[in-house]
């Protein structure tokens, strides 16, 4: 696949702050099935340490909101500052999805890369906590880490070779999420597929150098991408 926006960042840059697969290649394709206008309000939900709002901020001239429960808004800013980004363009705050401190109806769209599925898989979320923050008609896209077919009463050898089956429990196949998205009222799924871009994101992050992409490595040189997908939901906002 061709990359054009994620691409304008140093590779030195995507491998220092990405949190899982490739980020900005995964949030590129996302974005490549939604209509988000430029000029958008968008929430970045579980943005990590920043590359998907610096993307969609610097790259389609959206208004971001980089909210992250683990990453430090300080240390977010100096990386949006560093990528030419003003405070009008990209605002980092700590915040908890289950409690997001905006009015309802704010977000134009919400965004939300390889994090969905910490906070995602209660069935309520949605349509208690997310949806409400979100103006009618307004676009919502997940990225969510997933399984081609869901596998926890007999997990793969290879994929215990780097997670536990607790570990595991936070990924779930096409239908299940169909099953826990589409019981929320108000919400209207557009579209939801296999994203096209997952092995090449993973490989990318395979090359990172840290702790968590190198303890990662033993599942997926054994096989794991066999049984892991991820998942590209879209939904609007009725
Ligand atoms: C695997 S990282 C992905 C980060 C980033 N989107 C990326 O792709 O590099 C998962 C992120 O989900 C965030 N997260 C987990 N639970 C959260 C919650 N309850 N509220 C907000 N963020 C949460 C974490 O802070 C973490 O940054």
């Amino acid at each position: 696949m061709n990359f054009p926006k994620a691409e304008t960042f140093p590779q030195s840059v995507m491998r220092e702050r990405s949190m899982g697969p490739n980020p900005l290649k995964l949030c590129e394709e996302l974005l490549a099935y939604a209509d988000i206008p430029a000029g958008s309000v968008v929430l970045d939900l579980g943005s990590g340490a920043g590359l998907t709002s610096a993307l969609m901020a610097r790259e389609y001239g959206y208004v971001v909101y980089a909210a992250d429960l683990w990453s430090d808004p300080s240390v977010n800013m100096r990386f949006f500052e560093g990528c030419g980004l003003t405070n009008r363009q990209v605002t980092p705050l700590k915040a908890d999805a289950t409690a997001l401190p905006f009015a309802h109806g704010f977000f134009d769209a919400v965004v939300s890369v390889d994090s969905y599925n910490y906070f995602g898989r209660d069935p309520e979320y949605l349509g208690e906590r997310l949806l409400p923050l979100v103006k009618r008609g307004g676009e919502l896209l997940f990225a969510i880490p997933g399984m081609a077919c869901d596998c926890h009463d007999d997990v793969p050898a290879c994929l215990l070779r780097s997670w536990t089956p607790e570990q595991l429990d936070y990924m779930h196949d096409m239908s299940w999420w169909r099953a826990n998205i589409e019981q929320t009222e108000g919400a209207e799924v557009l579209d939801m597929r296999e994203m096209a871009c997952t092995r090449e994101a993973w490989a990318d992050w395979l090359e990172c150098d840290n702790e968590y992409a190198a303890g990662d490595r033993a599942a997926v040189e054994a096989g794991a991408l066999t049984y892991l997908n991820t998942i590209a939901v879209r939904l609007r906002r009725r």
